[in-house]
């Protein structure tokens, strides 16, 4: 396995170009990455897709996926990382991503990567942000003092709400996408 991982390379494209290669991935993941603006793989030498790190259109939320077969050897985090760099280097403004507190493995990844927003403790529920010029820091600062005089349960349903919001227009771009192909 380790001499494998020595021969991956990471690639840096759009869901579209790698929809052929999502098999293996769980739906609502392959769904995802589909439909991400920006989307570093790390592929073997016989070109299958092993882990995936996507920044979702218009959200810019980053979802990760390591096939099970290949955790726990660092991919997960040098797939974010190389992600991040690509994103600063096209100018995002910011990254943000959640973590359900129960998910050992991505938790350690959010702490690693990204700043806390907040944390709903109701739901164990951590949701985070990577700022990355100056306007990104500036919306930051905002969104960590607004999420630290709300109560709770607004929050989750606001954040509730805009996770079906922002599902909806990505099933519905990854559906046009799939008729435009056909
Ligand atoms: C989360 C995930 C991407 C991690 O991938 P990975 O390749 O195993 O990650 P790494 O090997 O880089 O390890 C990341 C951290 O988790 C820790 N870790 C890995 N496996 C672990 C395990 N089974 N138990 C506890 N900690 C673990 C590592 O020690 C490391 O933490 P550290 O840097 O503080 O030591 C992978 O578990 C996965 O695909 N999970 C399912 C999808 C998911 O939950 N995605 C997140 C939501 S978008």
């Amino acid at each position: 396995m380790t001499e494998e991982r020595a021969h991956m390379r990471f690639i840096v494209g759009s869901g579209e170009q790698f929809m052929e290669k999502m098999q293996g991935f769980p739906t609502h993941f392959a769904n995802g990455f589909l439909s991400s603006k920006l989307l570093g793989v790390f592929v073997t030498s016989n070109a299958e897709v092993v882990a995936a790190c996507g920044v979702l259109r218009f959200s810019s939320y980053v979802i990760y996926y390591v096939k099970q077969e290949y955790r726990g050897q660092g991919l997960g985090t040098k797939i974010i990382e190389k992600t991040i760099d690509t994103a600063r280097k096209r100018g995002l403004a910011f990254l943000h991503s959640s973590a359900s507190t129960t998910n050992v493995p991505s938790l350690r990844l959010q702490y690693r990567f990204f700043r806390k927003i907040v944390y709903l403790k109701k739901w164990n529920y951590l949701i985070t942000m990577l700022p990355l010029t100056f306007k990104g820091e500036l919306l930051y600062i905002f969104l960590r003092l607004t999420c630290s005089k709300l109560p709770e349960i607004l929050m989750g349903y606001i954040i509730d709400f805009l996770m079906r919001v922002t599902g909806g227009v990505r099933e519905l771009t990854i559906s046009t996408n799939q008729t435009e192909r056909k």
